[in-house]
C-alpha cells in the first residue's frame, strides 16, 4: 500500500524501546491507529542471527499495518537488513531510526549521529529504498543534534531526495534527549519544505493536542508515544477530536481491569510467565493511574511474579466479576504466536 493509506487514521502509535511490545500494540490496535512500530532493531543484531533481536521481532498478524524500525550506521547493512526483514516478516514499512540518543547507539554512528551527516542519511535511504521496494520507507528525526545545530529541514530533504516516503519529526535534539518540551515549529518548517507526509511526535498527551498539533504545524498525521502509556483509548479520543466528535468518555476501571487482563495473558503467551509478568508490571502501574487505592496496588506489583497473583490482584483492584475475567486458568491462553 501507498503510505498514504496509513495516514486515513493520521495517528500512529510511537516505537518505545522496552516499553512497547506486541501485547500492548494488540491492545492498542482496538482503537483507530493508523500504524504501528516495532521498536529499534539492529541492523548488524539481525544480519548477525542475534538471539537477542527474536523477540523484538516478534508480532502478531493482528497489529498490522506494522512498521519494522532499523538503526545502523552503513548504508549497505541497513540496506541489507532492510531486505532480510522485508523477506522474512513482510513489513507493511520500513522505517530508519536517526533519533535515538543513546550514547552506545550514536558512537556507533546511528541514531541521531545521522543528523550530522545528511550525505549520509542520502545514501542510507536511497540504498534501503532499493533494498525493500515496493515496501514504502520512511524515516524518523530529530530536530539536530545540538540546540546550535537545528537541521531537521536539510536531513528530511536529505531522505526526501533519497527516495523517503514520509518523515517523522520528534523536535527535540539529541542532547535534550526525552527532556524540555518538542518544539513543534520545527515540525512545521518540514512540512513547509518538503512535498512528502511529515507526521509530529512529541508532547501529545491529551486528545486535543493531537488536533492542535496538525492545525499549528500542518502535518500530515500524529504520533503517539507516551500519552498512550495505560490509556491506549486515547486513540479513540485523539480521532474523535480529528473528526469534531465529542470526545468519547474514559473507560470505567473494570473495562480498564480486563484491558489490562488481557494485555497481561498476551504479555504471558508471547514472552513466557516469568518475563511476561515482570514486563507487565510498568503496564499495571500506568493503567492504574488516577484509580483509588493506587498506592496499595502499586506496592504488591513491584513484588508479582506469577500469572495466577497477578491475574488475582488485577481482578481484585479494578473489581471484575468472575465472568469478566473471560477465561478457566487450565485452558490455553489465546491465539499462539
Ligand atoms: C522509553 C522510550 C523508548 C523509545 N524508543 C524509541 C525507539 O525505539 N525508536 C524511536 O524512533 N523512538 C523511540 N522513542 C521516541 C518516541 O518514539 C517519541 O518520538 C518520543 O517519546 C516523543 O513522543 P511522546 O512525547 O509522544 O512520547 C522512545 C521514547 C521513549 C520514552
Amino acid at each position: 500500500m501507498e503510505i498514504d493509506g496509513y495516514l486515513d487514521v493520521p495517528l500512529w502509535l510511537a516505537p518505545m524501546a522496552g516499553v512497547i511490545g506486541s501485547a500492548f500494540r494488540r491492545i492498542v490496535r482496538r482503537y483507530p491507529c493508523g500504524l504501528v512500530f516495532t521498536e529499534l532493531l539492529s541492523a548488524r543484531g539481525l544480519l548477525a542471527g542475534s538471539k537477542t533481536m527474536e523477540p523484538l521481532t516478534r508480532f502478531h498478524e493482528s497489529e498490522r499495518p506494522i512498521a519494522f524500525q532499523l538503526y545502523g550506521a552503513e548504508p549497505q547493512v541497513v540496506a541489507e537488513a532492510a531486505s532480510l526483514v522485508k523477506e522474512r516478516f513482510s513489513p507493511d514499512v520500513v522505517d530508519i531510526n536517526m533519533g535515538c540518543p543513546s550514547k552506545k547507539i550514536v558512537r556507533s554512528g546511528a541514531g541521531a549521529a545521522l543528523m550530522g551527516d545528511p550525505s549520509r542519511v542520502f545514501d542510507m535511504v536511497k540504498a534501503v529504498t532499493e533494498a525493500v521496494c515496493p515496501v514504502p520507507l520512511t524515516v524518523k528525526i530529530r530536530s539536530g543534534l545540538h540546540s546550535r545545530s537545528i537541521n531537521a529541514k536539510e536531513v528530511a530533504l536529505a531522505a526526501q531526495d533519497g527516495g523517503a516516503k514520509a518523515i517523522t519529526v520528534h523536535p527535540r535534539t539529541k542532547t535534550q534527549g526525552f527532556k524540555g518540551r518538542a518544539d513543534w515549529r520545527v515540525i512545521g518548517e518540514v512540512v513547509e519544505a518538503c512535498g512528502i507526509p511529515v507526521i509530529g511526535s512529541g508532547d501529545v498527551v491529551l486528545p486535543q493536542d493531537a488536533r492542535r498539533m496538525m492545525d499549528e504545524t500542518g502535518c500530515a498525521g500524529v504520533m503517539i508515544g507516551r500519552g498512550s502509556l495505560g490509556r491506549p483509548w486515547v486513540f479513540l479520543q485523539a480521532y474523535a477530536c480529528l473528526k469534531g466528535d465529542a470526545v468519547p468518555e474514559d473507560p470505567s476501571p473494570q473495562e480498564i481491569g480486563k484491558m489490562a487482563l488481557q494485555q497481561l495473558f498476551w504479555e504471558v503467551e508471547e514472552k513466557g510467565e516469568r518475563r511476561g509478568v515482570v514486563e507487565m508490571r510498568k503496564h499495571l502501574l500506568w493503567y492504574s493511574r488516577g484509580i483509588s487505592g493506587a498506592k496499595a496496588f502499586r506496592r504488591e506489583i513491584s513484588k508479582l511474579s506469577s500469572l495466577e497473583d497477578g491475574i488475582k490482584l488485577v481482578v481484585e483492584f479494578f473489581s471484575l466479576e468472575e465472568e469478566q475475567v473471560g477465561f478457566k486458568r487450565k485452558e490455553p491462553i489465546g491465539v499462539p504466536y
